[in-house]
Formats: structure tokens, C-alpha cells, sequence
């Protein structure tokens, strides 16, 4: 599988640790489920990044299973955190935002998820530390537009939903900031109830 894999390294690093690119996303030690649908969304066009679409069309599920658990099961050092450019305002509401939510407007906080140290739980929730700004709100915008779309019921196209062009920026300009945890490794499945159901994280 290392050799196989050599074919994503210009672009997310020999190890899946990322690169310098600013928008790129690091994959190792992600869940492997999370990476499993991910890669079965790019092949099946749900999600969108023609080198990706293109290098994962006709991939037989068997595969793109093996390649998920190997990427999930290295563990290089995540990349390390962006300098803000954000003022300390708006950071101070990406981090109500991410721990607390925001009920009045019905968004839950991003932590009942994605864990209180944002380091995901398995099967199929990503943590959200390493990833750059650039990714980030990309992802984000794309969920609130319908251009990615996760399993039904898709979670994180309602809590997108309800943010807007201002609580995306906050949200980025505090996740992107933080630090690496001690412990990056995923949750096991079923440490925590989610707030509401997601279709890639059965419970
Ligand atoms: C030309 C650069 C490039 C190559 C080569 C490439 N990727 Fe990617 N990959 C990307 C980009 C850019 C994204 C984010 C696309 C988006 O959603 O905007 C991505 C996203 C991903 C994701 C989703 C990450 C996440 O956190 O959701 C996975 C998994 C992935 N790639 C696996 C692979 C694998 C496995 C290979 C090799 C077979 C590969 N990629 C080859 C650029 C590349
Ligand atoms: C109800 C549970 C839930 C809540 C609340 C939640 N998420 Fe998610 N999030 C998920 C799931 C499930 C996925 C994986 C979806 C998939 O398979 O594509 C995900 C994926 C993501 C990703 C993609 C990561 C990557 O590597 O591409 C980002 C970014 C993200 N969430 C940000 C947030 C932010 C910011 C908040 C708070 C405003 C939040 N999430 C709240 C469940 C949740």
C-alpha cells in the first residue's frame, strides 16, 4: 500500500502528514471510515476535485477500504497550526462558536461532535486540528452550498446551514490556530452521544 500511495504524496505528503500547499489537507490518522466515505465520495463524484475524482474513478471498494486503513493507521505529527490573521474578537467568537455553539440560532457547538479536544470518533468523525484555513472554509461554504454532501442524514449540512459568511470566518480563524493535542487519535466509537444523527457515523 506504501507504493500505491506514492501517487497521492506530491500533493498529501509520504506519510498522508500534508504538505506546505495552503489548502491541501493532511489524511494520516484520520478514522478510517471518515477516509473510507471519503474516498468513495470523490470516486462517485458527491464530492469535487477533478485530480482526485479522476485518480479514484473505478476503484473497487475493496481497495479504497485498504487504502483508507492504511492512511488512517500512520501517524506522522499533524501540520503544524496557522499564525492568525484574525483580530482577538473574532477569535474569541470561532471559539464560542466551536465550544459553546450558539442556541438562539440554532447551532449546536461544533465539540458535541467532533469531540471536546477535536479529535473526532470513529468510525466516521474527522477531527478538526491541522487542517488550514483555506480548507476549512472551503469546506464549509461547500456543505452550505450542496456542493459536498456527506451520507443522509447529512449533519453537517444542517449545522453549516446555519452559519453564516461571519461565523465561517471565526470558526477558521480559531480551529486553524489551535495547536496539536497530546492525544490526535480519534475517540473509539461511542465515547459520547451525538447531539443529532449523522448517516456516516452510526451509533
Ligand atoms: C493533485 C493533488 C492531489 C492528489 C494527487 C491526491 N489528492 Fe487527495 N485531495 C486533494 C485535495 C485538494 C483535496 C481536498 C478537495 C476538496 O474537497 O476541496 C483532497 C482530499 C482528499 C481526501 C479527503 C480528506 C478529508 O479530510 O476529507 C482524501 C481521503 C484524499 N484526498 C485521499 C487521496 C488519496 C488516497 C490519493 C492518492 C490515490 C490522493 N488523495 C491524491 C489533492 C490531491
Ligand atoms: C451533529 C454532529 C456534528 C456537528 C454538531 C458538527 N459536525 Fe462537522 N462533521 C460531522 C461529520 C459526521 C463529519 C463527516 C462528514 C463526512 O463524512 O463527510 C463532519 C465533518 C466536518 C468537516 C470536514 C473535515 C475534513 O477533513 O474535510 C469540517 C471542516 C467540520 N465538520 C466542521 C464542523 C464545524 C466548524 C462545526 C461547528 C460549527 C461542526 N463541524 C459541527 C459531524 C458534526
Amino acid at each position: 500500500m506504501a507504493e500505491r500511495v506514492l501517487a497521492c504524496a506530491p500533493c498529501h505528503g509520504a506519510q498522508g502528514e500534508g504538505t506546505r500547499d495552503p489548502y491541501f489537507p493532511h489524511l494520516a490518522g484520520k478514522p478510517a471510515g471518515y477516509l473510507f466515505n471519503q474516498l468513495v465520495a470523490f470516486r462517485n463524484g458527491r464530492r469535487h476535485y477533478p485530480p482526485m475524482n479522476y485518480l479514484l474513478a473505478y476503484l473497487p471498494e475493496a481497495y479504497l477500504n485498504e487504502m483508507a486503513e492504511y492512511l488512517a493507521g500512520l501517524n506522522p505529527p499533524l501540520p503544524p497550526p496557522a499564525v492568525p490573521t484574525a483580530g482577538k474578537e473574532v477569535l474569541a467568537t470561532g471559539q464560542r462558536l466551536v465550544t459553546q455553539g450558539d442556541a438562539s440560532r440554532n447551532i449546536p457547538a461544533c465539540t458535541s461532535c467532533h469531540g471536546s479536544n477535536l479529535t473526532g470518533m470513529e468510525p466516521g468523525i474527522p477531527g478538526l486540528l491541522g487542517l488550514k484555513p483555506n480548507y476549512i472554509s472551503a469546506q464549509l461554504g461547500a456543505w452550505r452550498y450542496g456542493t459536498r454532501t456527506a451520507l443522509a442524514p447529512d449533519c453537517m449540512q444542517v449545522v453549516a446551514g446555519h452559519l453564516t459568511e461571519v461565523d465561517v470566518a471565526a470558526v477558521t480563524a480559531w480551529l486553524s490556530s489551535r495547536p496539536a493535542p497530546e492525544e490526535r487519535r480519534s475517540v473509539p466509537r461511542g465515547t459520547y452521544a451525538l447531539p443529532f444523527a449523522c448517516g456516516s457515523q452510526p451509533q
